[in-house]
């Protein structure tokens, strides 16, 4: 199909001459902007139209910040809707989506970190603000299981408070980028148990598989938690239904979650995750990344255990160095 385009100046997408052939469900990105298939020019003057009037209802906007984003927002939703020639029946059912995700969240359940972390838009944020820096670790997705009022333990404790799994020996040492030891960093960990359910989604209030607390003057720290296992994203809700509708599996990785803070120091938060996990890569909320990939290597029972524990089963262990960029980078 040959697209005709003879648009006034003002609301020209591409100049006729550089009219290209679409397939149908294609754009294509023209000098002055995309093309939607299917659109006559007086079409696209309304559809044009329209998206200047909205952008223009944020001029007086006193917030530079608050107008590029509202603009940019409205510019890709439209375009978005535009692109895909979206119909009434299909806006309905995202506003029912939408709905349906505000009635199931709650104070312990957030189905729209879900949506984010879901569609790739968590991780992405991420990125854009934990630039790389000369080696520190790398950040991940905080995920909707985190509280602030974890108990504090000793270095050396046990944070999982009975939580049901295999016991894991976790230990490592918080620096900055040149190597120096930061003490005093407040470490949060949390995680699932082997039933692949956080503590809050048995009871609000229980607390067992987390914990924080402070590196030593060497920085290092040491704590026992739980062998991660995988586990699905909570899916009984609208996001479960669109994961399943799209033939996506709801399981995340194995995973141990961190959040490291120190003054001066840019707050990382992340994962860990075992090498050779079934899910891996395929991580629902696209999480993993190699750099954080650890080996958990499985000790047979009766292995000594590093503070003379005594343990009947397996048990295994990490080492996770942790780097943290400064503050402002
Ligand atoms: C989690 O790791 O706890 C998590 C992350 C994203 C969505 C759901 C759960
Ligand atoms: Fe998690």
């Amino acid at each position: 199909m040959t697209t005709e385009h003879t648009h006034p100046e003002t609301h020209l997408d591409v100049a006729p001459h550089e009219a290209e052939e679409l397939e149908p469900g294609s754009t294509s990105a023209g000098a002055h902007g995309p093309i939607y298939r299917d659109v006559t020019p007086e079409q696209e003057v309304v559809e044009q139209a329209l998206v200047d009037t909205v952008i223009a209802s944020f001029d007086a906007c006193e917030d530079p910040r608050l107008k590029e984003l509202m603009v940019s927002l409205v510019r890709h939703l439209h375009s978005f809707i535009r692109e895909v020639r979206l119909t009434e029946e299909e806006w309905g059912t995202a506003i029912e989506f939408l709905t349906k995700a505000g009635h199931i969240t709650d104070d312990v359940r957030q189905e729209f970190i879900l949506l984010s972390d879901t569609l790739g838009a968590s991780m992405q944020t991420i990125n854009v603000n934990n630039v790389a820096y000369r080696g520190a670790t790398e950040a991940t997705v905080f995920g909707p299981f985190f509280v602030e009022d974890a108990p504090e333990i000793e270095l050396g404790d046990d944070m999982a408070f009975g939580a049901p799994g295999e016991p894991c020996w976790v230990e490592g040492t918080v620096t900055d980028t040149d190597g120096n030891p930061l003490s005093g960093a407040r470490i949060e960990v949390w995680e699932a148990d082997e039933d692949g359910l956080y503590d809050v989604q048995y009871d609000a209030g229980k607390r067992a598989a987390r914990a924080h607390l402070f590196s030593d003057a060497e920085g290092g720290y040491r704590f026992w938690g739980l062998t991660p296992t995988p586990y699905p994203i909570p899916d009984d809700g609208p996001v479960g239904k669109m994961l399943d509708a799209v033939g996506r599996s709801p399981l995340r990785a194995s995973h141990l979650h961190f959040m490291v803070s120190h003054e001066g120091m840019r707050t990382l938060v992340t994962h860990i995750f075992p090498t050779g996990d079934p899910i891996g890569r395929k991580d629902t909320v696209f999480g993993v990344k190699d750099s954080l990939i650890k080996e958990f290597p499985q000790q047979p029972a009766g292995t000594p255990t590093p503070d003379g524990r005594a343990l009947d089963g397996t048990w295994s262990r990490v080492r996770f160095d942790i780097v943290l960029a400064p503050a402002g980078v």
